[in-house]
């Protein structure tokens, strides 16, 4: 995820785009790079790996005059590290082309190669896949002398999800922008335009906007807007009032960066899939060296903090069922300081968001100095941990700007998923049939999981019928319990109300003593459908929890009959196999604690006490 603007107007593009850059920084903030055209009619750039400012204190007009066409970016690295030559504009056509993307270029490796076979003369300057975008359209240009119809001829070649926005020297007074899967809006001014990843990045200079639509190209000058499909026929696009002032526009109009992240969970899955099977089967190409090692690996370790300790539960129900190898989940603190048993045998899988978290920092280092293969699941590019790891599978869940994890959780899962995929091919534990399902599965989710999102309202009243709760319980069996863990975790962190996951058999052990008349219960029911579905054991305990006056708030598969006459509320999520029902019902215990915490006044974004990266033991 990157924040993308472009400009054509008056000469103070520079003013412009660094404004539009500063209220998309929360899509992207490791680097940021400007081009423009001066008012001497020469292309020239600035990038910094770093925050918006380091780039802000770099630009002064003697050495990059101001002009009337511009670009600019603000990038969360895919392809690449946070770098100043992987930051963009990325140049083409000798410095004279300017471009910046958003996305990723799924195909970029092959483009490459033939790049290079035509023209061998090229110079590569970055490691990332929109590079190799700049240098086709530039080249193009020197055919069409046109920059969209050069864009155009080049987007019909790129596979992936992309926003690529483009300039040329020679045609100043024109920005083109097209767009695949990713964002990209108008903004409509007066003798002037603009275009950026959403409405925040103009909403100080315009509130009129048009929404581009799926492969679609855009052409803007000052004065004039050209729409069309990726075959050069015209689009009528429709126009539209921006009614959000311009910091709820940075929330993209959602009333917290929590509501806006839990949106984007979709998004964030899809992306973490992107570029990651050929044919069916999964290809993880971090890990493309290491199939010999992870064949002959006897044992998994997966260590993570609170939210992702919990997606790290998921990945060893999916791991073990898919590839047949031991895996034990540990807490990176717990590990790290109780001489655990590691050998070169041992793979130990960190999961850390922010990749900074230190008490899974120590514990990786502490698992590669004795000898074990290390791989971590990470979000944020170019983190310690990431750097420290043998391996890194990378989420794609863009920035999470919300203290409590929401996206990061559901694409974690995705990650650990196509590592179960991968390791069950490599140790040939899995029917290829049986894995190309698996992963079609996977790749429905997102689809899935938007018509979870649905219930947002529902859930809403909900919470705020329960803002006076004084505790809530979350029962789930097997992939159900994680995500009662989960949901516990996001209403006591958000909420402050005190709240236990439990695994759904373990009450009647002791915990079911809590239950009196009128106790909220969340119950997680699995599938009724599929041989030797936990349903009826999961129905039974919601009766014995029901005989004692509990309220119980069930999420279940739409359709399951069964559980109606013990729910007091439901709410539902498609049908999925096992495993990937936990990505679906973790999202309305997230709507719940998030709009539980909003009733009580709270700051959903910053409860108290914590902070988003923990970076004390
Ligand atoms: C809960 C939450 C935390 C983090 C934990 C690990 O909502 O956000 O429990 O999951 O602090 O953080 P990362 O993933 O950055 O290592």
């Amino acid at each position: 995820m990157c924040g993308i603007v472009g400009y054509v107007g008056t000469d103070h593009s520079v003013e412009v785009l660094l404004g539009g850059l500063r209220r998309l920084e929360y899509r992207g903030y490791d680097s940021a790079g400007v081009a423009v055209i001066g008012i001497d009619g020469a292309l020239r750039t600035r990038k910094h790996a770093g925050k918006l400012q380091i780039l802000v204190d770099d630009l002064d007009e003697t050495a990059m005059p101001n002009g009337s066409t511009g670009i600019g970016h603000t990038r969360w690295a895919t392809h690449g590290g946070p770098t100043d030559e992987n930051a963009h504009p990325h140049l083409g056509d000798g410095g004279k082309l300017a471009l910046i993307h958003n996305g990723i270029i799924e195909n970029f490796a092959e483009l490459k190669a033939e790049l290079l076979a035509d023209h061998p003369e090229t110079v590569f300057t970055s490691e990332t896949d929109s590079e190799v975008a700049a240098h086709l359209v530039g080249y193009a240009f020197r055919e069409t002398h046109d920059v969209t119809e050069a864009l155009r001829s080049v987007v019909a070649k790129l596979h992936g999800a992309f926003t690529l926005l483009a300039m040329h020297q020679d045609q100043p007074g024109t920005v083109v922008g097209a767009r695949r899967n990713s964002p990209l809006v108008i903004g409509l001014g007066d003798g002037e335009n603009f275009l950026g990843s959403d409405v925040a990045a103009f909403v100080e200079h315009t509130r009129r906007a048009m929404a581009i639509g799926q492969d679609q190209l855009v052409t803007i000058t000052a004065d004039s807007i050209t729409v069309t499909d990726f075959d050069g026929n015209p689009v009528d696009s429709e126009e539209f009032e921006i009614t959000w002032d311009a910091a709820a526009a940075e929330k993209g109009g959602w009333s917290s960066f929590m509501a806006k992240e839990i949106s984007e969970e979709p998004e964030a899955i899809a992306n973490t899939l992107l570029g990651r099977s050929v044919d069916g089967e999964v290809r993880l190409p971090e890990l493309e060296d290491d199939d010999e090692r992870l064949a002959g690996i006897e044992r998994i370790v997966i260590l993570g903090c609170g939210t992702a300790s919990y997606s790290g539960m998921l990945g060893k129900y999916a791991i073990e069922k898919w590839a047949r190898i031991p895996v034990e989940v540990e807490l990176s603190h717990e590990f790290r300081y109780r001489d655990p048993v590691l050998d070169a045998k041992t793979l130990v899988i960190s999961i850390s968001q922010s990749g900074e978290t230190m008490d899974t920092l120590m514990a990786v280092q502490y698992a590669k100095k004795a000898g074990a293969h290390t791989i971590s699941v990470c979000n944020t590019q170019g983190a310690t941990i990431a750097r420290e790891s043998d391996a890194v599978i990378y989420t794609h869940a863009g920035p999470e700007v919300a203290v409590a994890s929401t996206k990061a959780f559901v694409a974690q899962v995705a990650a650990l998923y196509l590592f179960g995929l991968h390791l069950a091919r490599v140790r040939g534990t899995l029917d290829p049939a049986e894995s190309a399902g698996l992963l079609e599965e996977l790749k429905a989710v997102p689809e899935q999981l938007a018509t979870v999102l649905e219930q947002h309202d529902r859930i809403r009243e909900l919470a705020h019928w329960m803002a006076d709760s004084r505790a809530v319980l979350f029962l789930g069996r097997h992939v159900g319990f994680p995500v009662a863990l989960e949901g516990a975790l996001k209403l006591k962190e958000l909420a402050y109300i005190h709240a236990e996951g439990f695994a759904a058999a373990e009450l009647k052990h002791g915990p079911i003593a809590l239950i009196e008349p009128g106790q909220p219960v969340f119950v997680i029911v699995p599938s009724p459908r599929g041989k030797g579905s936990l349903h009826p054991k999961v129905v039974s305990n919601i009766q014995e929890i029901k005989a004692r006056g509990a309220r119980v708030l069930v999420i279940a598969e739409a359709g399951d009959a069964a559980v109606l006459p013990y729910a007091d509320e439901v709410f539902t999520i498609p049908l999925a196999s096992t495993m990937f029902e936990p990505m679906l019902a973790v999202a309305p215990l997230q709507i719940f604690a998030m709009e539980l915490a909003a009733a009580k006044g709270l700051d959903v974004d910053q409860p108290r006490n914590l902070a988003k990266s923990v970076t004390v033991e």
